[in-house]
Parts: structure tokens; C-alpha cells; sequence
């Protein structure tokens, strides 16, 4: 029995982006279909963080809404808690909603700049009916702005008196007035400068220790995630190349994808070592490579890699779907 509180199985989504029909007919064009999400499955368990990392347009956002039932997906499966997620039934949404929240990567486009922030923050509350009374809301909010570190008197404030790094305070206390147990923080820190944002992950971790949290924590930079993961999953062309321990993924990466991402990491040890760019662009989603779609940028590519779909090999702490893996070249 695994005590995965959220588990996520062949999911994929896919996306017409083709032409009008008349532009189609005119030009006798195909239809076109971008897979954005292909085949990705993990689990992640309660109480721990698991990230997805990837360059933009990997699919990590579209990851993102799918888990928390803002976007279909186009195949497979997602369980909360052993409950299998389903738009379609008004009865089990209502069951899981309250149950996970989203922080989105901006804080400026997330609060609505019209309501004072206790109401931005009560909102949850009362669109799941956590609370019935004013006088019960008013208090969890301050309670909840001085577990975020902001203060009682801000509640009567809107969004733009507040800085960047205090604005994803209000977003993170807005997600929790619903008391979620799950929440999915898509790039929450990326918009803000170093210092602010160590302080906000910071805050995640220590929200996370005290009230029992579980992140999906999306990011496209590794030493970001370094510090905020248990587990680590690695994505490339909308699917999962390697996933693997967090602490290992660093220590021993195995996928050539993942390497490169790391030696594309500034140098945290200040040991001197220079580090080199990612190499090589991202081919077009809407016609990705051949066999393994990395191969065009791969240093360590062979005859199989166009010709083939690697399938996952396991690995010390996970899994990554390479041939030179599987054949022990590398
Ligand atoms: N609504 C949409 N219609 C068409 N293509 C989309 C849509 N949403 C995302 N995509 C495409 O799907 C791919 C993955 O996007 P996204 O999940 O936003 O990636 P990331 O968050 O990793 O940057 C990209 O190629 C993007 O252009
Ligand atoms: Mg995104």
C-alpha cells in the first residue's frame, strides 16, 4: 500500500492548434495537435513536496491545472486521497475542492485589485462555506495574515499598497483559508529578486512543517527546487525524462537532460567551477523529434535514439527513460 495522498497515472493533454477551417481548406492544411502533457505519472506523498522542473513550455502549468481541476485532461487518471478526480461529477468535485489550492506564479494577476485583502483572503472560506459568521471570518483572517507574517491592520489595505514579495504572502493566506491540505505552487517565486523570494520559500517550508502541508512545487530552476523537494521529476517535451530523490538527483544525476540542466546551475558552492549554459533550443512541440525527443541536443545520443521510444529504466531512487542509461554507457 503506498500512502500517496495525491497520484497522478498516464496523464496527457493535448491541444488543437489548428488553423480556422477555412484558412485549412485554403492552404490544404492538417489538421495540428500539440501534446503538451505526454504520458506523465507520479505520486506524491503526505506531508512531502515533489517539484516538477523543466524548461518554459514543458508543461509544467498545464500539469498544474489538471491536478487541481481548472483543465481536462486529454487521457488518464488523478486521485486525491484514493478518491479519482471527475469534472463531470459535481458531487465528487465538491468533495476534493476545498481540499487543494493553487498559488500562481503571480501575485499581480492572481488578487483581484478591487477588494480590500481580508476580502481577497476570505474568499475561499466563503465560497466552500468555512465559515458562516463575520465575526468568525475577520478573526481567521488575522489569524491568517500573522501566520504569513503580515499584520492585522492590513486587512483594510488593497493589493497595490503592497510589495511584491508581500502580495504572494496575501496569495499563499488566501490559499489557506480554505484549510487545504494539497496546494500547487506553479513558479511562486519567480517573479520576485533573490532575496525576496528565499525569504517566500522560506515561509512555504515552514507553513508546510506546521500545518501538515503537501506541495506539487513547480519551478524551471533547479536550485530553487533543491531547497523545497523530497522528490524531483524532470520534464522535457511535456514528459518526465527522470525522477528521481531530490538529494540524489543532484548528487547522481542520470538522465543527459538533467545533467545539463545541473551543470547549467550557478556554481552554490562557490568552488570556482564554471558552469556552462543549457545547450541547443527546444524543438517545436507541434512536431517533436523522433524516438527519444531529446536526441537532437543529447552529447551522448546513439544509432537507437532516433529510432526508438526509451522506455523508463530504474534508476537508485527512481526511474528515466535514457537508452545510454539502460545500456550502462553512462
Ligand atoms: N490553451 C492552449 N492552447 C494551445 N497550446 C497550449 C495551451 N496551453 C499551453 N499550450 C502549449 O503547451 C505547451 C506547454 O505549456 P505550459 O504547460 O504552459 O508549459 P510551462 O508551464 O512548462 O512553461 C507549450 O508548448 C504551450 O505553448
Ligand atoms: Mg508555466
Amino acid at each position: 500500500m503506498s500512502d500517496a495522498l495525491v497520484k497522478v497515472e498516464n496523464l496527457t493533454r493535448t491541444f488543437d492548434v489548428s488553423m480556422p477551417w477555412l484558412n485549412r481548406v485554403i492552404e490544404r492544411q492538417e489538421r495540428q495537435f500539440l501534446r503538451a502533457v505526454d504520458d506523465v505519472s507520479f505520486e506524491i506523498r503526505r506531508g512531502e513536496t515533489f517539484a516538477l522542473v523543466g524548461e518554459s513550455g514543458s508543461g509544467k502549468s498545464t500539469i498544474a491545472k489538471m491536478v487541481v481541476g481548472l483543465l481536462p485532461a486529454s487521457s488518464g487518471r488523478i486521485f486525491f486521497d484514493g478518491t479519482q478526480m471527475d469534472l463531470s461529477s459535481s458531487a465528487v468535485m465538491g468533495s476534493l475542492r476545498s481540499r487543494f489550492q493553487m498559488i500562481f506564479q503571480s501575485p499581480y494577476a492572481s488578487l483581484n485589485p478591487r477588494w480590500r485583502v481580508r476580502d481577497v483572503i476570505a474568499e475561499p472560506m466563503k465560497a466552500f462555506g468555512t465559515f458562516d459568521s463575520g465575526a468568525g471570518i475577520d478573526r481567521r483572517v488575522d489569524e491568517l495574515l500573522d501566520l504569513v507574517g503580515l499584520g492585522a491592520s492590513d486587512a483594510s489595505k488593497y493589493p497595490h499598497e503592497f510589495s511584491g514579495g508581500q502580495r504572494q504572502r496575501i496569495a499563499i493566506a488566501r490559499a489557506l483559508s480554505s484549510n487545504p491540505e494539497f496546494i500547487v505552487c506553479d513558479e511562486p517565486t519567480s517573479a520576485l529578486d533573490v532575496s525576496v523570494q528565499a525569504q517566500i520559500l522560506n515561509l512555504m517550508r515552514d507553513l508546510q512543517d506546521e500545518l501538515g502541508l503537501t506541495y506539487l512545487f513547480i519551478s524551471h530552476d533547479l536550485s530553487v527546487v533543491r531547497h523545497m523537494a523530497n522528490r524531483i521529476g524532470v520534464l522535457y517535451l511535456g514528459a518526465l525524462v527522470e525522477t528521481a530523490d531530490g538529494k540524489e538527483l543532484f548528487r547522481n544525476p542520470r538522465h543527459p537532460y538533467t545533467r545539463m540542466l545541473l551543470e547549467a546551475v550557478p556554481d552554490l558552492e562557490m568552488t570556482g567551477k564554471k558552469h556552462e549554459a543549457v545547450k541547443g533550443e527546444i524543438p517545436n512541440p507541434i512536431s517533436p523529434p523522433s524516438g527519444c525527443t531529446f536526441h537532437p541536443r543529447c552529447p551522448y545520443r546513439f544509432e537507437r535514439c532516433p529510432n526508438e521510444v526509451p522506455r523508463p529504466v530504474p534508476t537508485p531512487t527512481g526511474e528515466a527513460k535514457c537508452f545510454a542509461v539502460e545500456e550502462g554507457r553512462i
